[in-house]
């Protein structure tokens, strides 16, 4: 199948190729067990444009479609999750979101230091209490007289929240409202009223640093409000289905890496004198994997493709993201326990990347939407049921 991948984007994809392959992977054992922030290869990903694939180079970035920003992500994820989680919240989450609903003062102010990754983007929706329904965060954000909004709340599991410049909020402004009383703010983590809780120790993707954010009496002016008073929940549902997009590639770079060592694997490794992928048992697993990897892939270049539509003509893609999303992280489940299960004891031990990738794994069914919220977006649409 021919998808006429255009040069720009074979060429974005080989810089992305050569970066994973020479820096990423070699240095991810290290970071998975260490959890430190892997500074330097963001920053070097960033000079190469790959921290701001989609924004325009007016802005400081590759100025690229989302096929490529699909196309780099999978690069970068078969080489280390963790790494690939950093670099979507920046591109998608962070980039995309000021990109589609900021004003040219913000898009000028704020995107240029992320897109080159020399600064860290973040997203902050999630609160202690409320992830998948997120309408019921309590973070207030409380209009003065003078224009300005003093915010108070805390929001937990900050994806790269430790070592953000500037983070999208999401704050209640009107809670008689429900979702039409959320607004967006742009956030400066120097600022007066911002802290930082401790970094979250976690199952896997382990150089992506996440903690908790708290507020106390953060002075946010109105021109640092994001799109319009009110509107946040749209905002943050619609900056998620691009985010979902880039999870789904995620996971389609995580599921071929544990593939193709699976594959090798069980070429290589004799049992009862031949191979071991000469017995069927380990021949229906492999058939199993490659069916859905390629289902993953070709779906999540369907959802960029449908994105690149929506940026040209408007719309939505909430479907072709979900399906996506939900449908690849599943794959690469799947397929990094199958993966683990071929390898045996050796993919138990940490002297294998097996295990790193099936702990990785779990995160892409969680974060920007569990399964069940995939299914339940996907429903909907399908059924224009509620
Ligand atoms: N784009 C634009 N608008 C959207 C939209 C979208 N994708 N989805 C919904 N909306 C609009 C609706 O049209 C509706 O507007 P109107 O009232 O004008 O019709 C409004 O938003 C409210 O929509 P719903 O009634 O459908 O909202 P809901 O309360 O039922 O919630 C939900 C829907 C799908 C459950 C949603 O809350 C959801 O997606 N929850 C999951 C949240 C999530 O993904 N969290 C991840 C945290 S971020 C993260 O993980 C980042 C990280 O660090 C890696």
């Amino acid at each position: 199948m021919d998808f006429g991948f255009t040069e720009e984007q074979l060429m974005i994809q080989d810089v992305a190729r050569r970066i994973a392959q020479e820096k990423i992977a070699p240095s991810a054992e290290h970071f998975d067990r260490t959890g430190e922030f892997p500074l330097d290869n963001i920053r070097l990903l960033g000079e190469n444009g790959l921290m701001g694939i989609e924004v325009p180079t007016e802005y400081g970035g590759a100025g690229m479609d989302p096929v490529s920003y699909v196309l780099a992500m999978i690069e970068i994820a078969e080489a280390d999750c963790a790494h690939s989680t950093i670099v979507s919240v920046n591109n998608s989450l962070f980039c995309n979101g000021i990109l589609k609903f900021g004003t040219e003062a913000q898009k000028q102010l704020y995107v240029r230091a992320i897109a080159e990754g020399r600064e860290i983007g973040a997203f902050a929706l999630t609160e202690p209490q409320s992830g998948s329904d997120a309408t019921a965060m309590r973070c207030r954000a409380v209009k003065q007289a003078d224009g300005t909004y003093v915010i108070n709340g805390k929001k937990s599991w900050i994806t790269s929240g430790p070592v953000a410049k500037y983070i999208i909020l999401f704050a209640m402004t009107d809670p008689a409202k429900g979702a039409k009383g959320i607004t967006a703010f742009m956030i400066d983590t120097a600022k007066p009223g911002f802290h930082r809780g401790k970094t979250e120790p976690k199952l896997g993707i382990r150089a992506s640093a996440t903690c908790e954010i708290e507020f106390q009496d953060y002075v946010a002016t109105a021109d640092e409000v994001v799109g319009v008073e009110g509107e946040g929940f749209k905002i943050a549902m619609g900056v998620l289905d691009a985010g979902r997009i880039g999870i789904a590639s995620q996971a389609v770079g995580l599921a071929k890496a544990a593939y193709k060592a699976a594959v090798a694997y069980a070429k290589e490794r004799k049992s009862f004198g031949q191979a071991i992928g000469s017995f069927q048992m380990i021949q229906a697993k492999i058939a199993d994997m490659k069916c859905r990897l390629d289902a993953a892939e070709i779906l999540t270049l369907r959802a960029a493709w449908a994105k690149a539509q929506t940026d040209r003509n408007g719309g939505r893609f909430s479907t072709e993201a979900s399906v996506a999303k939900l449908t690849a992280s599943e794959a690469a489940m799947f397929i990094t326990h199958q993966a683990l299960q071929i390898h045996g004891g050796m993919g138990y031990s940490k002297e294998m990347p097996l295990e790193r990738y099936f702990r990785d794994a779990k995160i892409t069914e969680i974060y920007e939407g569990t399964s069940e919220i995939q299914r339940l977006v996907i429903a909907r649409n399908e059924t224009g049921l509620r």
